[in-house]
C-alpha cells in the first residue's frame, strides 16, 4: 500500500526513534562480523570527527564553488594527497566523486571521448578487461553506448592475462583496464604488462585502485610484497581510487585521477547553451553536497600517514590468520591475497557454509565463479583492521561450519538447481543478441504479470529478504546471466515498491 506523507510534522524524539526502528534488524558495519561490505578501522573516535564535519558542510553545494570555495580547497586537498599516493606528478589532475563507479564513469568518458576525437569518427567503441574487472565499467558502457568484452584470466594466479586481453584487441577498442585488486580474488593484475601493450597501441589503460588505492602503498611500506601499480608505470592513463573503502571515510567518497591536466577535460562537463547559469561539472551529479567531502578531508587527516600504517599492520596479521585457518579447514587460497582473500573448496557447497556462518552472525560473501573460463565457486572475504581482533572467533566457526555442511545432504532444490541450469544453458547459449534480448523482455513483461508473485514466493521473497540467501544465490548462478539480470531486476523493484 501506498504511504502519503503525514500531515502534521513529528517531534524531534519521535522521528529518531522512528529512525532506529528502521535500523533495526541491519548489519552492524562497526562489529568486525561482516567480511565484505564495510571497511572499518575499528576506531570509534573517527566516526564523530567525520560527522562533525559532515555537518559542518551539509548544505552547501559543490555545484556552486564560486559561491562555496571551501569545496575547491578541500577538493584539492584530498585529490593532492590520492596523486601523492599514486605518484603522480605535477600534471596529475583529478576529481572528488561519490564513489568508485562515478570514478570509474569519468575515466571512461575520458577515454571514449579521447578515443572517438582521435579517430575523427564514431563507432562503437570498445572497453577490454579480465573477466574479473568490475561490472561498473559494463554500466558505464550500457550508460554511454561502449561495449565491454571481459575475457579469461591467469587460471594459476587469479590476475589478468595479458595475452588474453592482447588477444581481444579491435581497431575499436579504446580502453583496457586492470585491477589493484580485483574484488572477486583480491589479486593484482600484472600492470606492466598492461601497460606495455596500452603503449605499444596507443589505447588508454585505466588502473582501478578502487580498492586498494589507499590501502596498498601502506602495506607496501610495512613489508608487503605489492607489484608496481601507479603512475610510475608509464602507460597508466587514470587511477581511480576510493577514501569510502580503506582510507574509512564515510560512505559516497572516491577520486579519480588523470595522467594529464588535459585528460580530465574530456571528463567533465560543461554547458553554456540555455538561458540560465553556466555549468561546468567536474563530476556526473551536479548538486552535490560537500558533507561527505569534509567528512573524508576529516578522516583522511584524523589518521595521517601513521594512523594508515598502523591500520595497514592490523589487516596483514588478520589476513595472514584468515589464511591459515581456512587452509587448516581444508579450503584453497586463490591467487596472492592483498586486502581480500578468496577460498575455494572442490567438495564444498560455498552457499551453504555461507548461510551457515550467517546464522552464527558472519558475513561471507559466496561467489558463483565462471564455469567457461574455468573459475571455481569460491568464498570472499574483505579484509580491515577490525578483523584483527575477530578473525579467531571467526575461524573456529567456520571450522565447525565446515564439518557441518559437509554433512549436509544435498537438498531437492539443488538437484532441480542442476537440471534447471543445464535446460536454461541449452536454451539460451553464449551472449544474446538484440533481437532475442527484446523478444525475451517482451515475453517477460507478460510472463512476470501473470506468475512474478509465485516466483517472489517460491524463493522466499514476497516479505523481503529470506534469512538463507545460498538457494537464492545458487539458482542465479545456475541461470544464463541475462536471464539472472532480468529475475533480480524484477524482484528489487518489486521489493522496493512494496517496502518491508
Ligand atoms: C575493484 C572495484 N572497482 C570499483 C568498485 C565500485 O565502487 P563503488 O561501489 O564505490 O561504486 C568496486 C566496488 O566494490 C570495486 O571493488
Amino acid at each position: 500500500m501506498r504511504s502519503v506523507l503525514p500531515r502534521r510534522g513529528m517531534g524531534r524524539e519521535e522521528i529518531l526513534s522512528r529512525l532506529r526502528g528502521f535500523a533495526e534488524g541491519d548489519a552492524d558495519p562497526y562489529s568486525g562480523r561482516l567480511f565484505t561490505i564495510a571497511f572499518e578501522p575499528g576506531v570509534e573516535e573517527v566516526r564523530e570527527t567525520a560527522f562533525e564535519a559532515y555537518k559542518m558542510f551539509a548544505f552547501k553545494n559543490m555545484l556552486d564553488f564560486t559561491e562555496f570555495q571551501s569545496a575547491i580547497r578541500m577538493e584539492k586537498d584530498i585529490v593532492d594527497y590520492a596523486a601523492s599516493l599514486m605518484h603522480g606528478d605535477e600534471q596529475v589532475s583529478g576529481t572528488f566523486t561519490f564513489g568508485g563507479t562515478e570514478s570509474i564513469f569519468l575515466a571512461v568518458k575520458a577515454a571514449r571521448d579521447h578515443f572517438i576525437l582521435k579517430r575523427g569518427m564514431l563507432t562503437i567503441p570498445e572497453i577490454v578487461m579480465p573477466v574479473t574487472g568490475h561490472p561498473a565499467y559494463d554500466k558505464a558502457a550500457e550508460y554511454m553506448a561502449l561495449r565491454v568484452k571481459r575475457v579469461r584470466i591467469d587460471g594459476a594466479n587469479f590476475t589478468a592475462d595479458p595475452n588474453a586481453i592482447n588477444e581481444a584487441i579491435t581497431e575499436n577498442t579504446a580502453m583496457i583496464v586492470g585491477s589493484a585488486p580485483n574484488w572477486p580474488f583480491g589479486t593484482i593484475d600484472p600492470i606492466k604488462d598492461l601497460a606495455e601493450i596500452a603503449s605499444d597501441k596507443g589505447l588508454w589503460l585505466h588502473v582501478d585502485a578502487c580498492v586498494g588505492g589507499f590501502v596498498l602503498p601502506f602495506m607496501r611500506e610495512v613489508g608487503d610484497k605489492i607489484p608496481e601499480f601507479d603512475f610510475r608505470v608509464e602507460g597508466v592513463s587514470s587511477i581511480s581510487l576510493d577514501p569510502h573503502k580503506y582510507a574509512y571515510t564515510p560512505i559516497g567518497a572516491s577520486v579519480v585521477l588523470f595522467r594529464k591536466k588535459f585528460y580530465k577535460m574530456f571528463s567533465q562537463f560543461s554547458n553554456i547553451r540555455w538561458p540560465g547559469y553556466p555549468i561546468v561539472n567536474p563530476a556526473v551529479l551536479s548538486s552535490r553536497s560537500e558533507a561527505l567531502l569534509a567528512a573524508s578531508w576529516a578522516t583522511l587527516h584524523y589518521f595521517g600517514q601513521e594512523g594508515y600504517l598502523e591500520l595497514a599492520k592490523k589487516i596483514i596479521s588478520a589476513r595472514e590468520r584468515i589464511v591459515s585457518g581456512f587452509k587448516e579447514a581444508g579450503y584453497s587460497l586463490m591467487g596472492e591475497p592483498t586486502v581480500i582473500a578468496a577460498f575455494t573448496s572442490p567438495e564444498l557447497n560455498l552457499f551453504k557454509l555461507s548461510d551457515e556462518m550467517a546464522k552464527r552472525g558472519w558475513l561471507l560473501y559466496p561467489q558463483k565463479g565462471i564455469d567457461g573460463m574455468n573459475i571455481p565457486p569460491s568464498l570472499h572475504l574483505t579484509i580491515t583492521p577490525i578483523h584483527e581482533k575477530t578473525a579467531d572467533p571467526m575461524i573456529s566457526d567456520l571450522k565447525e561450519c565446515t564439518e557441518i555442511v559437509k554433512k549436509l545432504p544435498p537438498t531437492e532444490t539443488e538437484n532441480l538447481l542442476t537440471i534447471f541450469s543445464t535446460v536454461l544453458g541449452m536454451l539460451t547459449p553464449g551472449e544474446m543478441d538484440i533481437a532475442t534480448l527484446a523478444k525475451l523482455y517482451t515475453e517477460a513483461e507478460k510472463f512476470l504479470e501473470a506468475h512474478g508473485e509465485e516466483i517472489l514466493k517460491a524463493l522466499g521473497l514476497e516479505k523481503g529478504f529470506p534469512k538463507e540467501m545460498g538457494p537464492i544465490f545458487q539458482l542465479l548462478a545456475a541461470v544464463p546471466p541475462e536471464i539472472a539480470e532480468l529475475l533480480t531486476n524484477y524482484v528489487v523493484i518489486e521489493i522496493f515498491h512494496r517496502g518491508i
